[in-house]
Protein backbone atom coordinates (compact mmCIF):
# COMPACT_ATOMS: atom_id res chain seq x y z
CA UNK A 1 0.00 0.00 0.00
CA UNK A 2 1.05 3.37 -1.04
CA UNK A 3 2.73 5.62 2.17
CA UNK A 4 0.61 8.45 3.63
CA UNK A 5 3.17 11.38 1.95
CA UNK A 6 1.38 14.79 1.65
CA UNK A 7 1.76 17.35 -1.52
CA UNK A 8 5.36 18.52 0.27
CA UNK A 9 6.82 14.76 0.58
CA UNK A 10 6.60 14.23 4.19
CA UNK A 11 5.94 10.75 4.74
CA UNK A 12 3.90 9.96 7.72
CA UNK A 13 4.37 7.04 10.21
CA UNK A 14 3.40 8.53 13.21
CA UNK A 15 0.31 8.78 15.05
CA UNK A 16 -0.57 10.44 17.93
CA UNK A 17 -3.80 8.90 19.74
CA UNK A 18 -6.13 11.47 22.50
CA UNK A 19 -8.03 8.78 23.86
CA UNK A 20 -9.63 11.66 26.41
CA UNK A 21 -9.71 15.35 26.25
CA UNK A 22 -9.88 15.36 29.88
CA UNK A 23 -7.28 15.29 32.71
CA UNK A 24 -7.07 15.13 36.90
CA UNK A 25 -4.60 17.87 36.33
CA UNK A 26 -5.35 21.29 35.01
CA UNK A 27 -1.65 22.35 34.40
CA UNK A 28 -2.00 26.54 34.80
CA UNK A 29 0.01 26.82 30.71
CA UNK A 30 -2.30 23.87 29.16
CA UNK A 31 -5.91 24.27 30.88
CA UNK A 32 -7.83 27.57 32.06
CA UNK A 33 -8.94 27.11 36.01
CA UNK A 34 -12.85 26.62 35.20
CA UNK A 35 -14.49 27.01 32.58
CA UNK A 36 -13.41 23.90 30.01
CA UNK A 37 -15.95 22.05 28.08
CA UNK A 38 -15.30 18.67 27.32
CA UNK A 39 -16.10 16.71 24.81
CA UNK A 40 -19.63 14.84 25.64
CA UNK A 41 -18.52 11.08 26.10
CA UNK A 42 -20.60 10.30 23.50
CA UNK A 43 -18.44 11.85 21.28
CA UNK A 44 -15.19 9.97 21.96
CA UNK A 45 -13.97 7.17 19.89
CA UNK A 46 -14.79 3.64 21.59
CA UNK A 47 -11.79 1.50 22.30
CA UNK A 48 -12.67 -0.50 19.06
CA UNK A 49 -13.07 2.49 16.78
CA UNK A 50 -9.96 3.45 18.26
CA UNK A 51 -8.67 0.19 17.08
CA UNK A 52 -10.47 0.30 13.88
CA UNK A 53 -8.65 3.52 12.99
CA UNK A 54 -5.48 2.48 14.00
CA UNK A 55 -5.40 -0.84 11.68
CA UNK A 56 -6.28 1.64 8.56
CA UNK A 57 -3.31 3.78 9.47
CA UNK A 58 -1.11 0.96 9.99
CA UNK A 59 -2.12 -0.50 6.56
CA UNK A 60 -0.71 2.98 4.96
CA UNK A 61 2.53 3.02 6.95
CA UNK A 62 1.87 4.27 10.29
CA UNK A 63 4.66 2.04 12.36
CA UNK A 64 4.22 3.94 15.80
CA UNK A 65 1.61 5.15 17.85
CA UNK A 66 1.87 7.46 21.26
CA UNK A 67 -1.22 7.63 23.09
CA UNK A 68 -2.35 10.91 24.73
CA UNK A 69 -4.85 12.92 26.27
CA UNK A 70 -5.49 15.07 28.41
CA UNK A 71 -4.21 12.46 30.57
CA UNK A 72 -4.68 8.71 28.78
CA UNK A 73 -4.62 6.63 32.03
CA UNK A 74 -8.22 8.25 33.70
CA UNK A 75 -9.74 5.79 30.62
CA UNK A 76 -10.63 2.89 31.92
CA UNK A 77 -9.07 -0.03 31.16
CA UNK A 78 -6.11 1.70 29.29
CA UNK A 79 -4.48 -1.30 29.22
CA UNK A 80 -6.72 -3.02 26.90
CA UNK A 81 -6.53 -0.46 24.24
CA UNK A 82 -2.52 -0.62 24.29
CA UNK A 83 -2.79 -4.54 24.12
CA UNK A 84 -5.26 -4.01 21.10
CA UNK A 85 -2.81 -1.20 19.57
CA UNK A 86 0.62 -2.88 19.95
CA UNK A 87 -0.54 -6.37 18.54
CA UNK A 88 -2.32 -4.21 15.12
CA UNK A 89 -0.10 -5.73 12.25
CA UNK A 90 2.29 -3.43 11.50
CA UNK A 91 2.35 -1.66 14.48
CA UNK A 92 5.91 -1.68 15.92
CA UNK A 93 6.18 0.80 18.57
CA UNK A 94 3.71 1.58 21.30
CA UNK A 95 4.11 4.64 23.33
CA UNK A 96 2.04 6.69 26.07
CA UNK A 97 2.45 10.71 27.33
CA UNK A 98 1.17 10.43 31.03
CA UNK A 99 1.34 13.02 33.87
CA UNK A 100 2.24 9.50 35.82
CA UNK A 101 -0.17 10.51 38.90
CA UNK A 102 -1.96 7.37 38.63
CA UNK A 103 0.92 5.47 37.00
CA UNK A 104 1.92 3.31 39.70
CA UNK A 105 -0.37 0.86 40.10
CA UNK A 106 -0.70 0.95 36.14
CA UNK A 107 2.95 0.48 34.97
CA UNK A 108 3.50 -3.19 34.98
CA UNK A 109 0.14 -4.18 33.45
CA UNK A 110 1.06 -1.39 30.52
CA UNK A 111 4.51 -2.43 30.17
CA UNK A 112 2.35 -6.30 29.60
CA UNK A 113 0.18 -4.95 27.29
CA UNK A 114 2.80 -4.50 24.84
CA UNK A 115 3.85 -0.59 26.05
CA UNK A 116 7.35 0.44 25.66
CA UNK A 117 7.99 3.36 27.15
CA UNK A 118 6.37 6.72 28.36
CA UNK A 119 6.77 9.81 28.34
CA UNK A 120 6.20 12.05 31.90
CA UNK A 121 4.71 16.29 32.00
CA UNK A 122 6.85 17.55 34.79
CA UNK A 123 7.91 20.65 35.48
CA UNK A 124 8.92 21.21 39.20
CA UNK A 125 10.48 19.72 42.12
CA UNK A 126 9.18 21.31 44.29
CA UNK A 127 5.88 19.89 45.92
CA UNK A 128 3.83 23.43 46.86
CA UNK A 129 4.94 24.34 43.30
CA UNK A 130 4.14 21.35 41.43
CA UNK A 131 0.72 21.53 43.39
CA UNK A 132 0.06 24.72 41.88
CA UNK A 133 1.77 24.77 38.58
CA UNK A 134 -0.76 21.44 38.04
CA UNK A 135 -3.41 22.72 40.29
CA UNK A 136 -4.32 19.59 42.39
CA UNK A 137 -0.97 17.08 41.27
CA UNK A 138 1.14 15.32 44.34
CA UNK A 139 4.59 15.28 43.64
CA UNK A 140 5.29 12.14 45.77
CA UNK A 141 2.78 10.59 43.25
CA UNK A 142 4.24 10.99 40.21
CA UNK A 143 7.98 10.58 41.34
CA UNK A 144 6.39 7.06 42.46
CA UNK A 145 4.73 6.50 39.33
CA UNK A 146 7.95 7.75 37.02
CA UNK A 147 9.65 4.88 39.48
CA UNK A 148 7.34 1.95 38.69
CA UNK A 149 7.40 2.51 35.28
CA UNK A 150 11.53 2.59 35.52
CA UNK A 151 10.54 -0.75 37.64
CA UNK A 152 8.80 -2.39 34.74
CA UNK A 153 11.17 -1.50 32.07
CA UNK A 154 9.31 1.03 30.83
CA UNK A 155 12.62 2.30 28.82
CA UNK A 156 13.59 5.16 27.99
CA UNK A 157 11.59 7.45 29.89
CA UNK A 158 11.40 11.11 28.66
CA UNK A 159 10.84 13.79 31.13
CA UNK A 160 9.08 16.39 29.61
CA UNK A 161 9.62 20.26 31.07
CA UNK A 162 7.65 22.95 30.17
CA UNK A 163 9.37 26.44 31.64
CA UNK A 164 7.85 29.35 32.53
CA UNK A 165 9.17 32.58 33.33
CA UNK A 166 9.44 33.60 36.38
CA UNK A 167 7.39 30.13 37.27
CA UNK A 168 9.65 27.38 37.44
CA UNK A 169 12.49 28.18 35.47
CA UNK A 170 15.09 29.21 38.06
CA UNK A 171 14.87 25.17 38.24
CA UNK A 172 16.76 23.75 35.32
CA UNK A 173 19.47 23.09 37.21
CA UNK A 174 18.12 21.04 39.80
CA UNK A 175 16.52 19.14 37.35
CA UNK A 176 19.21 17.90 35.71
CA UNK A 177 20.93 17.26 38.83
CA UNK A 178 17.93 15.12 39.77
CA UNK A 179 17.32 13.24 36.46
CA UNK A 180 20.98 12.57 36.15
CA UNK A 181 20.34 9.58 38.64
CA UNK A 182 18.82 7.60 36.67
CA UNK A 183 21.14 8.87 33.37
CA UNK A 184 21.28 4.84 31.73
CA UNK A 185 17.58 5.25 31.11
CA UNK A 186 16.21 8.75 31.53
CA UNK A 187 16.33 11.96 29.46
CA UNK A 188 15.10 15.05 30.13
CA UNK A 189 13.52 17.07 27.53
CA UNK A 190 12.65 21.35 27.59
CA UNK A 191 9.44 22.08 25.71
CA UNK A 192 9.09 25.31 24.57
CA UNK A 193 5.74 26.92 25.89
CA UNK A 194 3.34 27.22 22.99
CA UNK A 195 0.78 29.49 23.05
CA UNK A 196 -2.69 27.99 22.35
CA UNK A 197 -5.37 30.78 22.01
CA UNK A 198 -4.36 33.36 24.83
CA UNK A 199 -1.43 33.56 25.89
CA UNK A 200 -0.92 33.34 29.72
CA UNK A 201 2.55 32.80 30.03
CA UNK A 202 5.67 33.97 29.01
CA UNK A 203 7.64 31.21 28.44
CA UNK A 204 11.52 30.39 28.15
CA UNK A 205 13.50 29.91 24.34
CA UNK A 206 15.49 26.58 24.10
CA UNK A 207 18.65 28.89 23.86
CA UNK A 208 18.31 30.17 26.68
CA UNK A 209 17.99 27.33 28.86
CA UNK A 210 21.35 25.52 26.76
CA UNK A 211 23.06 29.26 27.78
CA UNK A 212 22.21 27.78 31.23
CA UNK A 213 23.41 24.66 30.87
CA UNK A 214 26.71 25.59 29.29
CA UNK A 215 27.49 27.74 31.97
CA UNK A 216 28.01 24.57 34.09
CA UNK A 217 28.23 21.79 32.15
CA UNK A 218 29.59 20.53 29.09
CA UNK A 219 27.30 19.49 26.14
CA UNK A 220 28.02 16.91 23.52
CA UNK A 221 25.66 17.29 21.10
CA UNK A 222 24.49 13.12 19.88
CA UNK A 223 23.59 12.77 16.14
CA UNK A 224 19.72 13.52 15.28
CA UNK A 225 17.02 11.40 16.90
CA UNK A 226 16.90 7.90 15.92
CA UNK A 227 16.58 4.38 17.15
CA UNK A 228 15.76 3.62 21.05
CA UNK A 229 17.88 4.32 24.80
CA UNK A 230 17.74 8.05 25.91
CA UNK A 231 18.56 10.88 23.35
CA UNK A 232 16.89 8.91 20.43
CA UNK A 233 14.05 8.47 18.95
CA UNK A 234 12.67 10.12 15.62
CA UNK A 235 11.06 13.09 16.68
CA UNK A 236 11.21 16.68 16.97
CA UNK A 237 14.26 16.72 19.73
CA UNK A 238 17.21 17.77 19.38
CA UNK A 239 19.75 16.37 21.88
CA UNK A 240 22.75 16.75 23.75
CA UNK A 241 24.87 14.57 26.60
CA UNK A 242 25.55 16.54 29.64
CA UNK A 243 29.58 15.32 29.81
CA UNK A 244 29.54 15.36 33.42
CA UNK A 245 26.68 13.39 34.91
CA UNK A 246 25.51 11.40 31.54
CA UNK A 247 22.41 12.82 31.12
CA UNK A 248 20.59 13.02 27.52
CA UNK A 249 18.89 16.60 26.96
CA UNK A 250 16.72 17.69 24.73
CA UNK A 251 15.15 20.84 23.14
CA UNK A 252 11.52 21.01 21.64
CA UNK A 253 11.68 24.45 20.33
CA UNK A 254 8.18 24.70 18.21
CA UNK A 255 8.92 28.56 18.52
CA UNK A 256 12.50 29.14 17.55
CA UNK A 257 12.93 26.34 15.47
CA UNK A 258 10.72 25.66 13.10
CA UNK A 259 10.44 21.15 12.34
CA UNK A 260 7.30 21.77 10.03
CA UNK A 261 9.67 20.14 6.96
CA UNK A 262 10.46 17.13 8.69
CA UNK A 263 6.76 16.41 10.34
CA UNK A 264 6.20 13.07 10.51
CA UNK A 265 2.94 12.98 12.51
CA UNK A 266 -0.41 12.86 12.72
CA UNK A 267 -3.00 13.27 15.43
CA UNK A 268 -6.03 11.53 16.37
CA UNK A 269 -7.95 13.32 18.64
CA UNK A 270 -10.88 11.76 21.07
CA UNK A 271 -13.61 12.80 19.37
CA UNK A 272 -12.50 11.40 15.86
CA UNK A 273 -11.05 14.09 14.33
CA UNK A 274 -7.87 14.11 12.89
CA UNK A 275 -5.09 17.24 13.10
CA UNK A 276 -2.81 16.49 10.43
CA UNK A 277 -0.85 19.88 12.18
CA UNK A 278 -1.35 21.41 14.94
CA UNK A 279 -2.94 24.46 13.74
CA UNK A 280 -5.02 22.80 11.25
CA UNK A 281 -8.58 20.78 12.38
CA UNK A 282 -9.37 18.05 8.99
CA UNK A 283 -12.87 17.25 8.33
CA UNK A 284 -15.16 15.50 8.61
CA UNK A 285 -14.22 13.30 11.67
CA UNK A 286 -13.77 9.88 11.14
CA UNK A 287 -15.76 8.90 13.79
CA UNK A 288 -18.79 10.21 11.87
CA UNK A 289 -17.23 7.94 8.95
CA UNK A 290 -17.53 5.07 10.97
CA UNK A 291 -20.54 5.50 12.55
CA UNK A 292 -21.58 5.84 9.39
CA UNK A 293 -20.34 2.50 8.11
CA UNK A 294 -17.78 3.20 5.83
CA UNK A 295 -15.16 0.47 5.60
CA UNK A 296 -11.34 0.07 5.39
CA UNK A 297 -10.90 1.67 2.19
CA UNK A 298 -13.20 4.33 2.36
CA UNK A 299 -11.39 5.13 5.41
CA UNK A 300 -8.40 4.85 3.93
CA UNK A 301 -9.42 7.26 1.28
CA UNK A 302 -10.87 9.85 3.38
CA UNK A 303 -7.12 9.60 5.35
CA UNK A 304 -5.29 10.37 2.23
CA UNK A 305 -7.51 13.18 1.24
CA UNK A 306 -7.15 14.93 5.41
CA UNK A 307 -3.02 14.16 4.83
CA UNK A 308 -2.92 15.71 1.34
CA UNK A 309 -4.45 18.44 2.72
CA UNK A 310 -1.91 19.42 5.22
CA UNK A 311 -0.81 22.66 5.41
CA UNK A 312 2.92 23.35 4.85
CA UNK A 313 3.48 24.33 8.55
CA UNK A 314 2.17 26.65 11.43
CA UNK A 315 3.40 30.28 11.69
CA UNK A 316 3.24 31.22 15.31
CA UNK A 317 5.42 33.93 15.28
CA UNK A 318 3.75 36.03 12.02
CA UNK A 319 0.37 35.08 13.74
CA UNK A 320 1.23 36.24 16.74
CA UNK A 321 0.97 32.73 18.06
CA UNK A 322 -2.21 32.84 18.73
CA UNK A 323 -2.68 30.39 15.41
CA UNK A 324 -3.11 27.03 18.03
CA UNK A 325 -6.91 26.21 18.40
CA UNK A 326 -8.26 24.57 21.54
CA UNK A 327 -5.91 23.70 23.55
CA UNK A 328 -3.10 21.61 24.47
CA UNK A 329 -5.25 18.31 26.16
CA UNK A 330 -7.81 17.89 23.45
CA UNK A 331 -5.21 17.53 20.70
CA UNK A 332 -2.50 15.72 22.95
CA UNK A 333 0.48 17.45 22.55
N1 LIG B 1 3.08 24.50 25.42
C1 LIG B 1 4.03 23.54 25.44
N2 LIG B 1 3.84 22.32 25.93
C2 LIG B 1 2.63 22.05 26.42
N3 LIG B 1 2.15 20.93 26.97
C3 LIG B 1 0.87 21.15 27.30
N4 LIG B 1 0.50 22.40 26.99
C4 LIG B 1 1.58 22.99 26.44
C5 LIG B 1 1.85 24.27 25.91
N5 LIG B 1 0.91 25.22 25.86
C6 LIG B 1 2.98 19.74 27.12
C7 LIG B 1 2.77 18.96 28.36
C8 LIG B 1 3.10 17.55 27.94
C9 LIG B 1 3.08 17.57 26.44
C10 LIG B 1 2.18 16.57 25.83
O1 LIG B 1 2.68 18.86 26.07
O2 LIG B 1 3.62 19.36 29.38
O3 LIG B 1 4.34 17.14 28.37
FE1 LIG C 1 -3.14 17.45 32.16
FE2 LIG C 1 -0.89 17.32 30.75
FE3 LIG C 1 -2.52 19.40 30.46
FE4 LIG C 1 -1.17 19.11 32.70
S1 LIG C 1 -0.27 19.45 30.67
S2 LIG C 1 -3.36 19.62 32.52
S3 LIG C 1 -1.11 16.94 32.96
S4 LIG C 1 -2.99 17.31 29.92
Amino acid sequence: MKPLTDQFGRTHTYLRVSVTDRCNFRCTYCMPKKGMTWMPRANLLSFEEIQRLVAVFAQAGVTRVRLTGGEPLIRRNIDRLVAAVAQTPGIQDVALTTNAQLLAPLAQSLKDAGLRRINVSFDSLRPERFKSMTRGGSLASVLTGIDAARQAGLAPIKINAVLLRDQNDDEIEDLVRFFSQWSDDTELRFIEYMPFQARWHQGVAAADVQKTLRARWTLLPLRESSGSGPGVGAGPARTWRIAETGLVVGFISPLTEHFCASCNRLRLMADGHLRTCLAHEDTPSLRDLLRGGANQDQLDRAVRAMVLGKPEGHRCEADGGTVFQGVMTSVGG
